[in-house]
């Protein structure tokens, strides 16, 4: 059995559809925070805190697992910056307490969820996992030091990991089963369907003065379920023993400005939103476009969405289905 922590938020619930669609037993653990239950299918749940250690103890003690996928994590760079405590006691804390449970119950198989945050600013594009490690908030440099933890790990006790530092995830599971549902939302996409539908008045623009070709910011948007597949890719690569301790960037080498997502988005939904400029978000780099070279060799990573409006479409379908009717804020 897979526990999967942070199993009903946006990458986790992907992963956990993933693996039932390939007859997987999965539990899912999490503490709702910021996940939703009811998109976890058909996985076993148990509501659970990584922060307390004897709650993580007693569901390792009570079913038999044989790897963690762990995505459970404050994920908000700003939030990041405006109490950096919370994210040291739920992703620092949080995976310690992992790690310890696991331990002890002799689980030896770890793929982590990091992130593109790891690398900061680099000068250097397509980014490649040998960049410098730079973070400039607190969320990233959580993120790379759980990467430093699980490498002790697995020098000492012989923990196999891979860390997946992502880039932008977008759109949604093709089958429409899961999909993006943050509160508060702050990623572009969903936020410019949010004005499609008319939730929000306008798209807020931050900064047009980057040095880009448009003036705003490049990212490298990659789809949910390839995400998912990786994830699935470096568990059987852990599970074959043909992985010991490795990271891999995970993006379509490919960067989209904010204007060109939001000309993207329009073209999909067929329908114009107004735009707002307002000055740069603080801690936001012009570009972050990934190589994904090494997971392609490695994991055999193959991404099955390489076309934005077709990421988009994804979204698109999904963001009607769950806030057409009005459950946004
Ligand atoms: N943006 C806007 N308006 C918005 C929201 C975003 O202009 O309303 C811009 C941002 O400035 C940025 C781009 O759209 O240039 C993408 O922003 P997102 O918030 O969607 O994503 P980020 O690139 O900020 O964040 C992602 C992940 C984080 C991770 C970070 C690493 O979601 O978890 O990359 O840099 F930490």
């Amino acid at each position: 059995m897979l526990l999967i922590t942070g199993g009903a938020g946006y990458i986790g619930s992907h992963v956990v559809l993933g693996l039932l669609d390939r007859g997987r037993e999965v539990l899912v653990l999490d503490n709702l925070s910021r996940g939703h239950e009811d998109l976890v299918g058909k996985a076993l749940f148990e509501e659970c805190d990584l922060r307390d250690l004897a709650q993580v103890r007693k569901v390792l003690g009570k079913y038999p697992i044989d790897g963690v996928l762990h995505f459970a994590s404050l994920s908000l760079v700003g939030d990041s910056m405006s109490d950096p405590h919370s994210y040291y006691r739920n992703n620092i804390g949080g995976t310690m307490n992992m790690i310890t449970a696991m331990l002890e119950a002799g689980v030896e198989r770890i793929v982590f969820s990091s992130s593109a945050a790891v690398y900061g600013e680099p000068r250097v594009m397509p980014i490649r996992e040998e960049a410098p490690k730079a973070p400039t908030n607190p969320y990233g440099e959580t993120k790379l030091f759980i990467e430093s933890m699980l490498r002790r790990s697995f020098e000492a006790y012989g923990i196999k990991s891979v860390s997946l530092r992502y880039f932008n995830a977008a759109g949604a599971d093709p089958k429409g089963r899961t999909g993006e549902d943050h509160h508060p939302e702050t990623h572009l996409v969903p936020l410019a369907l949010d004005a499609v539908l008319g939730k929000v008045e306008a798209l807020t623009v931050y900064g047009n003065d980057y040095p880009t070709h448009d003036g705003t910011c490049i990212r490298d948007y990659v789809h949910v379920s390839d995400l998912a597949d990786a994830h699935i890719e470096a568990l059987e690569g852990l599970e074959k023993g043909n992985l010991g301790c490795e990271a891999f960037n995970l993006g379509n080498g490919k960067g989209f400005s904010v204007l060109e997502i939001v000309s993207a988005v329009r073209s999909v939904t067929g329908r114009g939103f107004p735009l707002k400029f307002t000055s740069r978000r603080p801690g936001d780099p012009a570009v972050l476009v990934a190589s994904s070279a090494r997971a392609e060799r490695e994991l055999g990573w193959k991404r099955r969405f390489t076309d934005i409006d077709e990421i988009i479409e994804t979204a698109w379908r999904w963001h009607q289905k769950r806030f057409k009717g009005g459950r946004r804020p």
